[in-house]
């Protein structure tokens, strides 16, 4: 049973990042609703959110000249390294690890946007007039 996480540890104040944040916490959603059998778009629609978040996060740190982007870069590549691992293990038909994946990744994300997100937004927020 995963831990109900509150909406606001996962906003940082910044508004381009809590956009894909909230859409973060749809996908998921969607991925964790008992009622949608269709794991494998869940999965396929996370994973390119995943890419496209990471990815917007990382054009932000290298525009502003962010010092902790290889930290902040690390961290999303294990992100995105679980999500391929567990899109693998879909693949071979290993429908727990899907359920168990998704049960427990709002927890890892609450941590990821209270701690490295929440220091990016931060930063952007004093770069930025
Ligand atoms: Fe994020
Ligand atoms: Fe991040």
């Amino acid at each position: 049973m995963s831990a109900v996480v509150s909406h606001d540890r996962i906003l940082v104040g910044f508004k381009p990042i809590d956009d894909l944040h909230k859409e973060f916490e749809s996908i998921l959603a969607a991925l964790n609703d008992p009622a949608e059998a269709d794991y494998g778009a869940h999965l396929l629609a996370l994973h390119e959110h995943l890419l496209r978040h990471c990815e917007t996060e990382e054009s932000y740190m290298l525009q502003e000249d962010y010092p902790h982007y290889a930290r902040h870069k690390r961290a999303h590549g294990h992100l995105l390294d679980s999500v391929s691992e567990v899109r693998r293990k879909f693949d071979a038909g290993d429908v727990d690890a899907v359920r168990k994946y998704a049960a427990d990744l709002m927890s890892w994300f609450a941590i990821h946007a209270s701690t490295e997100d929440s220091e990016l937004a931060a930063f952007l927020k004093g770069q930025t007039p």
